[in-house]
């Protein structure tokens, strides 16, 4: 089974999402809208999926994590506050040649060694046609690629000789640039039907804020002593100037976030022990173990408020880019609303009777990037057996089985739909007919319903009916009247 999507089949799986109904280009009719996507029959039900394991794993198999779903428009001061409207930038460059605006940090970035001449361009973190060398720059550009000189050139290896040489256009290959202006992220709306500056708010572009400015009432009305967490699912929206790879990038998105509540002094330990959780959960989503790897921020990549950031990364096609942040945030955000709006959104330590703020570690993943994650992670060209399959696990799959009558005759169809009646009672089921056996199965291959169930004539024979399994295309017969059972303990594993 494929272990890594390379580059060219990222194309094919993109081509299998619109044709199966997994991601649609958003308003395609009136020719499409940039980096917007709509989610179709499979991908809602995949996207429900993840969010519902999200949920079950954070939040309601856990003790001491509530849940909660503030509004997507907030008060323009809780983004004054939080820092967003002063500091939530990206420094934008233009071509003097031909005219494009993109980021500053995302543009490809031309290096070279001053004793050898010789030249690298690394874009968005990795080196162009050098993949043997894609580690040493990738490891050391993360963060301020400005900055990067020292290592030593792969080629002639003398130590500290790679120097920043300048930057080149994406689009014409120019090298002569307007001075960088700093751009706000955050989408502007009006509230109400005046549209002067006093009605201005924003479109949220996190849902941590949610849970901070909710803080006492969470408190008050759940009781429960620190350290307790808040999980939360919901849109959230920002400008991008830098969009693209499918659904990686994108100005409207999902987040699935978790604020843990804990006293300052046990921030390391729970800094450590929600990187193990957050790590394991993508292992259980059934991502490729070798396709993960956790990265720790360097320091002049954290924010002026973080005592440590790590990300956990997955290794798409177009680098090694990060899927979820776990944050040290002290008790920055709480200590921001607190000064801002004057309320008390302490806690009462009864033991020690006293009140303080405390510190909280962030869990941020995007519901998105994990669908593109498991999507790509599934991917698999089964040259062999000439079909496409997308190996997703039973857990998250949009259908966990299909059931088709071999034939469209000899009652075989009343008894297939009569299962698909009892199945899909209790799992997400597809009931079809129409067509060649091997067709339905190929489709569902690629729908990546893990079981199929066939009714055929030994089934009228017996009562038995034949279990397909998706990937290693094994059969069995199985009793008709165990089939939910059977399943359900597949699915469940
Ligand atoms: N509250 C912290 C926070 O929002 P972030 O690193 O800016 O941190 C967290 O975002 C996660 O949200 C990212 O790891 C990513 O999965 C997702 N995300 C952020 N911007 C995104 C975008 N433009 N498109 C899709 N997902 C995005």
């Amino acid at each position: 089974m494929a272990k890594y999507i390379k580059n060219e089949q990222m194309e094919k799986l993109i081509s299998l999402c619109k044709r199966r109904g997994f991601i649609f280009q958003s308003s395609e009719i009136y020719g499409g809208m940039n980096s917007c996507w709509d989610y179709g029959p499979l991908g809602v039900e995949l996207k429900r999926n993840i969010k519902n394991f999200w949920w079950k794993k954070m939040v309601t198999s856990r003790e001491n994590v509530v849940g909660m779903d503030a509004g997507i428009l907030m008060h323009p001061k809780v983004w004054e506050a939080s820092g967003h409207v002063e500091n939530f930038h990206d420094p934008l460059i233009d071509c003097k040649s031909c005219r494009t605006r993109f980021r500053e940090d995302k543009a490809p970035h031309v290096f070279k060694c001053s004793k050898c001449i010789m030249k690298f361009k690394i874009v968005n973190g990795v080196i162009e046609g050098k993949s043997k060398y894609t580690k040493l720059f990738e490891s050391t550009i993360a963060g301020e690629p400005h900055t990067y000189v020292g290592s030593e050139c792969p080629r002639c290896k003398n130590e500290n000789a790679i120097e920043l040489e300048g930057l080149e256009c994406p689009k014409c290959g120019g090298n002569d640039f307007t001075e960088a202006k700093q751009f706000n992220l955050m989408f502007k709306t009006h509230y109400g039907p005046s549209e002067d500056t006093a009605s201005q708010i924003y479109l949220r572009p996190e849902t941590a804020q949610g849970i901070f400015v909710n803080f006492s009432n969470i408190s008050n009305t759940i009781r429960t002593k620190l350290p307790f967490g808040v999980g939360q699912i919901g849109k959230a929206f920002r400008n991008e100037i830098t969009t693209g790879n499918f659904i990686f990038r994108s100005r409207e998105f999902e987040q699935m976030e978790m604020e843990f509540f804990i006293k300052d002094d046990e921030s390391k330990q729970w800094y450590e022990y929600w990187i193990k959780e957050r790590f394991e959960f993508y292992k259980q989503l059934g991502i490729n173990k070798e396709n993960l790897r956790l990265r720790d921020h360097e320091e002049n990549e954290l924010a002026h408020y973080a005592r440590g950031c790590t990300d956990v990364e997955y290794k798409f096609p177009f680098g090694w880019s990060e899927l979820e942040g776990i944050a040290d945030r002290k008790s920055y955000d709480l200590q921001q609303h607190i000064d801002a709006s004057g309320k008390n959104l302490t806690y009462f330590d009864q033991e020690a009777n006293e009140h303080f703020v405390p510190s909280v570690i962030e869990t941020s993943a995007g519901v998105d990037r994990t669908l593109l994650t498991v999507l790509a992670d599934a991917y698999w060209d089964d040259v062999e057996n000439n079909r496409v399959v997308m190996s997703l696990s039973p857990k998250i799959a949009p259908v966990k089985v299909a059931i088709f009558p071999l034939v469209n005759k000899d009652n075989m169809p009343e008894i297939a739909k009569k299962i698909f009646d009892n199945v899909s009672e209790h799992l997400a089921a597809f009931y079809d007919k129409a067509g060649s056996i091997g067709r339905r199965y190929r489709r569902q291959d690629e729908a990546g319903t893990p079981f199929g169930i066939t009714v055929d004539s030994q089934t009228l024979e017996d009562g038995t009916v034949t279990l397909r399994d998706r990937d290693t295309l094994e059969q069995i017969r199985i009793p008709q009247d165990k089939v939910l059972s059977v399943l359900i303990e597949k699915v469940n594993i």
